[in-house]
């Protein structure tokens, strides 16, 4: 279960108590589907139905079955939960089952896979929720036709799925015409929150993880953060918000496990997209310790002092290493005899908080017990939760992004659209 320690965040009773109205009329914006973005509310209190689940798991058993590569086709709120659940929840050097395009226009990255999956039998998962995406689209329409000569018409179509809006848009129309099946991006959810519908179970579920189990961890947690009073999740949004009136501009999300690198992403996206609006905003960062300790870790301990740290502490690895002292002490590493990897990865997350600290960069701590789909299920939740009530605080719509239209206009009168 999901542990909060906020007794570094420099952020004392009385400074939280400033924020107990705004705190209030956020809670019942987001409850009572009265603030800005209510039409995007469907994540809040989720359930996916017996017939959409069950639609999932055999899709993903079919995937599983007939390829050995499935490639998830989408880019942001389309790809970077699945990405990062599948990460987190995979061992570091994993057969990759699932892999990634259309999170870019790069012609070297799409020949690059195609180079890749020449041996392989290949499924693909497009996910666009508008359907007219062009990083999606051009990736979708190479690896398409590549499908369509590799298999002939009939088996590509067998191979291809397709998760978009349940009637409109381009994607919609070519499944229609193709006849690929189809799974829904549900009206009343927007792309950065909808790691738990069909857009991130399906790839999820295809690459071996249970579903079951992480919605389990999601809906414990709808019950668990629902309640105004004692929430964790209400407390980072307020404490959060404090340091940003305190001139906090920059939060680093930590991590000390690299399976963790895409959650993130995924969390960068969440707060980025949802706060960053009417020039306001903590701008959401990220490092990976203790490797960033070695490039970043110097402007964090000397920079500017406009950052705070929120760290992710998973308290115990799936496998441990316990450190044996060397007969002759060669390495002079005999002081760690007896230790363990996850004493010495520890230590160093306890002695950067405290170094950090002592230079002015206040630390949030989550805590959870181990990596598994529970504890993931619960924790993007619980960033859910916290980002549309810390947006609510704020003053901003949390679900719209009408800043990510600016770069497409201009694109597209370069293209000739
Ligand atoms: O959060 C969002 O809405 C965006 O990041 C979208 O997910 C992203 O632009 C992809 O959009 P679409 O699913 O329509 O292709």
């Amino acid at each position: 279960m999901l542990k909060v320690n906020f007794e570094n965040s420099t952020i004392n009773e009385e400074e939280r108590r400033v924020f107990a109205e705004q705190l209030k009329s956020a809670h019942e914006q987001l409850h009572n589907g009265t603030g800005e973005g209510a039409d995007f509310l469907g994540w809040l209190n989720l359930r996916i139905q017996d017939d959409e689940l069950n639609q999932i798991k055999v899709a993903a058993n079919k995937i599983k079955e007939i390829s050995d590569v499935l490639i998830v086709i989408g880019i942001g709120g389309s790809y970077l939960g699945a990405r990062a659940v599948i990460d987190a929840l995979s061992k570091n050097f994993g057969d990759k089952k699932v892999l990634f395009a259309g999170n870019n226009l790069s012609a070297d990255y799409l020949n690059d896979l195609i180079d890749y999956i020449d041996d392989k039998r290949v499924c693909l998962n497009v996910i666009s929720k508008s359907g007219t995406t062009i990083e999606p689209a051009i990736s979708f329409k190479i690896l398409r036709e590549y499908m369509e000569k590799k298999y002939g018409e009939d088996e590509a179509k067998e191979r291809i799925f397709v998760t978009t809006d349940k009637e409109r848009g381009v994607l919609k129309e070519i499944a229609n015409q193709k006849g690929y099946e189809t799974f829904v991006v549900p009206d009343d959810i927007g792309g950065r929150y909808s790691v738990f519908t069909a857009v991130g179970l399906l790839p999820i579920a295809a690459a071996g993880i249970d579903i079951d189990k992480l919605l389990a961890g999601v809906y414990a947690a709808e019950e668990r953060f629902a309640s105004l009073e004692n929430n964790p999740c209400y407390e980072y949004a307020v404490v959060r918000n404090a340091l940003y009136k305190q001139g906090k501009k920059i939060e680093l999300l930590v991590n000390y496990e690299p399976r963790l690198h895409y959650i993130s992403e995924w969390w960068k996206q969440l707060y980025g997209e949802s706060e960053g609006k009417d020039l306001k905003g903590i701008f959401p960062a990220s490092v990976d310790y203790t490797t960033d300790l070695h490039s970043m870790g110097q402007y964090v301990q000397d920079g500017e002092r406009h950052l705070f740290e929120t760290v992710l502490d998973v308290q115990a690895p799936n496998r441990d290493i316990v450190l044996e002292a060397d007969e002759n002490a060669i390495d002079k590493l005999g002081y760690l005899n007896g230790k363990t990897m996850n004493e010495a990865n520890h230590s160093a997350m306890q002695g950067t908080v405290i170094a950090h600290m002592n230079g002015n960069v206040p630390n949030l701590l989550l805590q959870i017990d181990k990596l598994d789909e529970e504890n993931i299920g619960e924790l993007l939740y619980f960033f859910e939760k916290a980002c549309g009530i810390s947006g609510y605080i704020l003053g901003v719509n949390p679900f719209n992004q009408p800043g990510v239209e600016a770069y497409k206009k201009e694109m597209f009168r370069l293209l000739g659209k």
